[in-house]
C-alpha cells in the first residue's frame, strides 16, 4: 500500500459522484502474490446499486442532450489524466491483480485508448435518409444513445474491460453503472477518481464495488429503467445473466470464454509463429480469454517447434510483477492454481509429456510454472476447457482440412491464430474458422480499432471499432410524411 499512490485508493463506491460507503459487507483487497491485504473496502448492497440507477437515470438527460463535441472534449480530459497516471495506475492493478509492471503499465495505455478513440467516434454516428414509399413520404433513420447502461467486469483486465464499455456508452450519451470484480476494485475506482477530476457529471459513471455479486447482478440485469447490460466473464455466468436481462428485455453485449486454437502450418515462418505463440500463450500469465489454448502444430514441424518454444519458456522469468523484468505473475487466487494443476495433471495421466514447466513454482503457491505439454490430444481436458493459465498444450495435425475441424470442435468461438505464409491457405482456413477473430501471423490482436467479441457460446457484441459505438445505439425511423402540401 505504501508504493501506491493514496490519492488514487479509493475504499467505497462510487455513486452519483460521490464516495459512497455502502451499506453491504467490508471486505479485503489481497495481493496474489502472497495474499497480503491491500486495503479493506466498504462493499455495496442491493439498495446501494438501486441508488446508483436512480442516480444514472436522473443524470442521463443532461448528458445526452450534450453536443456530441461536448463529450468528446469531457472523455479526452479522461483518457490524458489516465494517461498522466498511467505508472501509478499500473502500480495499482499490478498490486491487486499480478500482471507484472510493463504488462499492467500497457493495458492502462490499452484501456485509456478506448476512451480517445470514442470519444472521436461519438462525433461519427450517422444515419440514413431513404426514399419514402410514396411521393409525400421520405424514411429518415437517427441513430440515439441506448439509455442507461449497466455492466460486470472481470479481474483479469481491471482497467481496460472497464473503458472499453464505458467510453462508448458516454460517447454515445448514456449513463454507465459499472459493479467491478471483486478482486481488483481498486483499478475501477482509480478510474472513478479520474473521471471526476476529468469533469464527468455525477451520475454518469458510477462504480459499484462489493463482495457480493449476485444481488448487485440482479439489480443491473433486472432493473427496467437499465436498457442494456455489457459482460465479459465467463460463458457459464454469462448464460444466467442473459436469462435475467430477458425479463425486461434488455440489449446485451457478453464477451464470453474463448478456447483459442494457435495452428501452425508446416509452410510457417517457424520463428515467428513461437514468438507470437509465445506472446499469445503467456501474456497475463494465460489468463486472458483470447490466451491461446490448443497449439496445433502440422506434423512436419512439431518437432522443431515443440523444441524452440520450450527453449524460449524456459527464459520466461517468473515472480512478484512488481519488480522489474518479470515475465510471468502469480495465478489470481488458490482455485485457479488448482485448476490449472488439475488440468496439466490430468494431461500426464493420459500420456503427455513435460517439456517444461508442469508445477506450481518454490516461489509460492499461486505461482505456476510456464508449461509446455507435447503428445497431447484434443479429447484431453487440457484441450477441451478454458485453461486460463500459463500452459501450452502441443497437439500434432497432419493436413489442413483436419485443423479445421480440430479447431472448430468447441462450443466457443472467440480469438483464433494461424500461422503460414501460403495465401491461399490463409483465405480459406480465415473463413472456415468460427471464430469472431483470427490472428493471421500475429499473436497479438487487441487494439481499440478492431472489433472484439465472438460468435457461437462466445458470445454477442463487438467492441472496439465503429461497431463497438453501434452496440450502445438505437435505431429509431421517422416516417416523414406531407412533403407535398
Ligand atoms: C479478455 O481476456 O477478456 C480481454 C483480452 C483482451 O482485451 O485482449
Amino acid at each position: 500500500m505504501s508504493s501506491l499512490n493514496s490519492k488514487l485508493i479509493k475504499n467505497s463506491s462510487y455513486i452519483n459522484g460521490q464516495w459512497h460507503s455502502g451499506n453491504g459487507e467490508s471486505f479485503a483487497v489481497t495481493n496474489p502474490v502472497d495474499g497480503e491485504t491491500i486495503c479493506t473496502l466498504k462493499g455495496a448492497d442491493k439498495s446501494d446499486a438501486t441508488l446508483a440507477v436512480d442516480a444514472a437515470v436522473a443524470a442521463m438527460p443532461e448528458w445526452r442532450a450534450k453536443t456530441a463535441k461536448q463529450r468528446s472534449a469531457i472523455l479526452r480530459r479522461w483518457f490524458e489524466l489516465i494517461m498522466q497516471n498511467q505508472d501509478d495506475l499500473a502500480a495499482i492493478l499490478t498490486a491487486e491483480q499480478g500482471k507484472p509492471l510493463s504488462e499492467a503499465k500497457g493495458e492502462i495505455a490499452y484501456g485509456a485508448n478506448y476512451i480517445e478513440w470514442f470519444a472521436e467516434e461519438g462525433k461519427r454516428i450517422y444515419g440514413d435518409t431513404i426514399a419514402g414509399a410514396t411521393t409525400s413520404s421520405r424514411v429518415v433513420v437517427i441513430k440515439q444513445g441506448v439509455g442507461v447502461v449497466s455492466a460486470i467486469t472481470p479481474w483479469n483486465f481491471p482497467n481496460a474491460m472497464i473503458t472499453r464499455k464505458a467510453a462508448p456508452a458516454l460517447a454515445a450519451g448514456c449513463a454507465f453503472i459499472v459493479k467491478a470484480a471483486q478482486e481488483t476494485p481498486l483499478s475501477a475506482l482509480a478510474l472513478a477518481e479520474l473521471a471526476q477530476q476529468a469533469g464527468i457529471p455525477a451520475g454518469i459513471f458510477n462504480v459499484i464495488v462489493s463482495n457480493s455479486s449476485r444481488p448487485i447482478g440482479e439489480v443491473l440485469t433486472g432493473d427496467p429503467r437499465i436498457a442494456k447490460f455489457s459482460f465479459t466473464g465467463s460463458t457459464e455466468v454469462g448464460k444466467i445473466l442473459l436469462a435475467q436481462c430477458a425479463t425486461t428485455v434488455k440489449k446485451t453485449s457478453m464477451e464470453l470464454g474463448g478456447n483459442a486454437p494457435f495452428i501452425v502450418f508446416n509452410d510457417a515462418n517457424i520463428d515467428d509463429a513461437v514468438q507470437g505463440a509465445l506472446v499469445s500463450k503467456f501474456r497475463n500469465a494465460g489468463q486472458t480469454c483470447i490466451c491461446t489454448n490448443r497449439v496445433f502444430i502440422q506434423s512436419g514441424i512439431y518437432q522443431e517447434f515443440a523444441e524452440k518454444l520450450a527453449s524460449e519458456v524456459t527464459k520466461l522469468s517468473i515472480g512478484d510483477g512488481s519488480q522489474a523484468n518479470v515475465d510471468v505473475g502469480p495465478l489470481i487466487n488458490d482455485e485457479a492454481i488448482e485448476s490449472v494443476s488439475g488440468l496439466v495433471n490430468d494431461a500426464i495421466s493420459q500420456g503427455a509429456k513435460v517439456l517444461v514447466g508442469g508445477h506450481v513454482d518454490d516461489l509460492g503457491s499461486r505461482f505456476f510454472q510456464p508449461t509446455v505439454l507435447i503428445n497431447v490430444t484434443p479429447d484431453m481436458s487440457v484441450a477441451t476447457e478454458e485453461i486460463f493459465g500459463p500452459v501450452a498444450p502441443l497437439i500434432e495435425f497432419d493436413t489442413e482440412e483436419q485443423a479445421i475441424k480440430l479447431a472448430n470442435d468447441t462450443e466457443v468461438g472467440l480469438a483464433s491464430y494461424i500461422y503460414t505464409r501460403d495465401i491461399g491457405r490463409i483465405w480459406r482456413v480465415a473463413e472456415a474458422l468460427e471464430y469472431g477473430m483470427v490472428g493471421i501471423n500475429e499473436g497479438i490482436i487487441s487494439n481499440e480499432m478492431a472489433p472484439f467479441g465472438g460468435v457461437k457460446q462466445s458470445g454477442m457484441g463487438r467492441e472496439g471499432s465503429k461497431y463497438g459505438l453501434e452496440d450502445y445505439l438505437e435505431i429509431k425511423y421517422l416516417c416523414m410524411g406531407g412533403l407535398d402540401h
